[in-house]
């Protein structure tokens, strides 16, 4: 769906290289802090939809941290999550019980803007439809594409993001902003927001972290368009907003086209 005003071409992707991990953990929490502190002025509260997996817990254990944590008004931050495992809350392969244990735990945020994956309430198809009239609630947004201020995604090794795996129907899904979807490649059923919802925010995010990541990063950014192939090649800043590739050196070391990239200072 395309929800730009006026249809201009998305930004083209900048990409942030820090020396090691740790200056590209600092730099996607300064630019967390940023995002928020800019979303509550303009309009009171900060929206984010978190990632899952791994990498993003040293960034929620850093913003959770004595040196962060007085830099947002985590009050007025609405929590949701680009994506979910089937599994209860409180399962170890949970997306929400690492963020709650890494950062929520931590934090005065407001219990009532902390949207999870209700995934003990039913089907995965229904708390999919649930979490998408929940995000559709809160933004007050009945039928466009609500805009979240800030999407943190992740890329796995075989180029998929959120739960947007490769050769899935999901992909191509531009009605629904969640869905259930059963991945063969894992074995799980996942819940995921669609491309439409992801790419419709003020920023979409991917922190990119290691070695292993370094064949997949070059392939999304420098390799054919294949995006059945490679689904965060579906992953544009096409409601005006922009998309920020924060990645460290091992995961930028193939990196030789890209245009729009940039070192930070050590
Ligand atoms: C998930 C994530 C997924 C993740 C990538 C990278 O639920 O697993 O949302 O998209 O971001 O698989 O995972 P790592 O950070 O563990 O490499």
């Amino acid at each position: 769906m395309n929800s730009r005003p006026n249809s201009s071409p998305p930004k083209a992707a900048e990409v942030i290289v820090g020396a090691d991990a740790s200056a590209a953990y600092k730099a996607a929490a300064q630019r967390f802090v940023g995002r928020a502190k800019h979303a509550i002025t303009e309009r009171g509260v900060f929206s984010v939809a978190l990632s899952g997996g791994s990498t993003p817990k040293k960034l929620f254990e850093m913003l959770a941290s004595p040196a962060w944590r007085e830099e947002v008004e985590w009050s007025r931050v609405a929590f949701f999550w680009g994506d979910e495992r089937f599994v209860p809350p409180d399962d170890p392969k949970s997306n929400y019980r690492m963020a709650h244990e890494a950062l929520l735990s931590k934090i005065p945020a407001d219990p009532p803007k902390i949207f999870r994956f209700m995934t003990e309430t039913g089907s995965a198809k229904n708390v999919a439809i649930k979490y998408e009239s929940t995000i559709r609630d809160f933004f007050s947004e009945k039928t466009g594409v609500p805009k979240f201020d800030l999407m943190l995604l992740g890329l796995g090794t075989n180029g998929h993001t959120a739960s947007l795996f490769p050769h899935r129907p999901i992909l191509h899904e531009h009605q629904k902003l969640v869905v259930s979807d059963y991945v063969e490649e894992v074995q799980a059923e996942r819940l995921s927001m669609t491309v439409p919802i992801i790419n419709n925010a003020r920023e979409i995010q991917f922190l990119v972290l290691g070695t292993d990541k370094a064949q997949i990063l070059h392939d999304i950014l420098e390799g054919p368009p294949q995006p059945e192939e490679w689904p965060a090649q579906l992953i544009a800043a096409d409601g005006g907003g922009e998309l920020i590739y924060i990645v460290d050196s091992d995961a930028a070391r193939l990196l030789r086209k890209t245009k729009n990239i940039s070192e930070l200072s050590a």
